[in-house]
């Protein structure tokens, strides 16, 4: 458990909440560690049929925690990054229970990304995605090069993975990476619905299916290893490195 997070088991969902408004539910080395642990936790209990992940009211996340990727991208020890977060991608890659999310407000950059990794996604209709991976300069993550056009076809992601542009949740739901949109105080009860359904099928038979459904897990882990490693050598490239500054001098003035 982390301050910035919590985990809680509501009958056979565990339910995972991002709570750092303050900083627009940025991701934290801490945050994606404890990320991890609830999602490898759960894949031999039982107990847990589907995992959901949300966030707070109007955000879902604005991505990596900005300052972080700074700090990594001006590193010159040359000692390679440890990162949970690449952790975290492959804890979402191996994951054998159904995962819902249900995004309102703002996902951004990996808020979005892990939604491919999701079997079930609620939107409400303030919800916007977007993935400013190239304006930073640095590359899509998470195995969304993979995923991201699988789901939505090469010219839409490419549209939003390489050129930066946002959609709507009702954009998103065409795009085919949203189920549903619904008002935002309908939300939690539209996701804890689909929860239960899901938790009502027969587990055997559930997992077996989704396993049929997605990629087989290596070749998501060859994708986000291929990925970090760019990604790794983009943080420190001078493109990245003054959009991070921008961002945090934008702050200041
Ligand atoms: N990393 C670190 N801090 C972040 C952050 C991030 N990804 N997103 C927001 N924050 C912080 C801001 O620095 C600010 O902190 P402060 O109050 O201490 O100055 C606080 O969260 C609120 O953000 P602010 O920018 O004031 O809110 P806004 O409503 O004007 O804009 C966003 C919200 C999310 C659109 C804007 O903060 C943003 O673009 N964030 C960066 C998103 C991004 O590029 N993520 C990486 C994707 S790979």
């Amino acid at each position: 458990m982390s301050g910035h997070l919590t985990v809680t088991d509501d009958e056979a969902t565990r339910v995972i909440t991002l709570r750092r408004p303050e900083k627009k539910n940025a991701l934290t080395q801490e945050m994606y560690r404890t990320l991890s642990e609830a999602i490898d936790s759960a894949q031999d209990n039982a107990a847990i049929r589907c995992l959901m992940i949300t966030g707070s009211a109007g955000v879902f996340t604005s991505g990596n925690d900005l300052d972080d990727f700074l700090k990594a991208g001006l590193d010159a020890s040359g000692a390679p990054r440890v990162s949970n977060a690449t952790n975290f991608l492959y804890a979402l890659a191996r994951n054998g229970k159904p995962l819902i999310a249900a995004v309102d407000g703002l996902a951004i950059g990996i808020g979005t990304t892990l939604l491919f990794h999701c079997d079930h996604v609620l939107a409400s209709t303030s919800a916007t995605f977007s993935t400013p991976f190239i304006q930073l300069g640095l590359v899509p993550e998470g195995a969304s090069s993979l995923l991201a056009p699988r789901a939505m076809g090469h010219h839409r992601a490419f549209s939003m993975l390489v050129m930066g542009r946002k959609l709507s949740a009702e954009q998103a739901r065409e795009a085919g990476f949203v189920n549903d949109v619904v008002a935002p105080d309908q939300l939690e009860a539209a996701a804890r619905k689909a929860a239960q359904e899901i938790c009502a099928l027969p587990a055997e038979a559930v997992a077996i299916s989704r396993k049929l459904l997605r990629p087989p897990a290596e070749d998501l882990t060859t994708r986000i290893d291929q990925e970090t490693k760019l990604f790794s050598e983009r943080m420190k490239s001078s493109e990245a490195i003054a959009a991070f500054t921008r961002f945090f001098s934008r702050k200041k003035g």
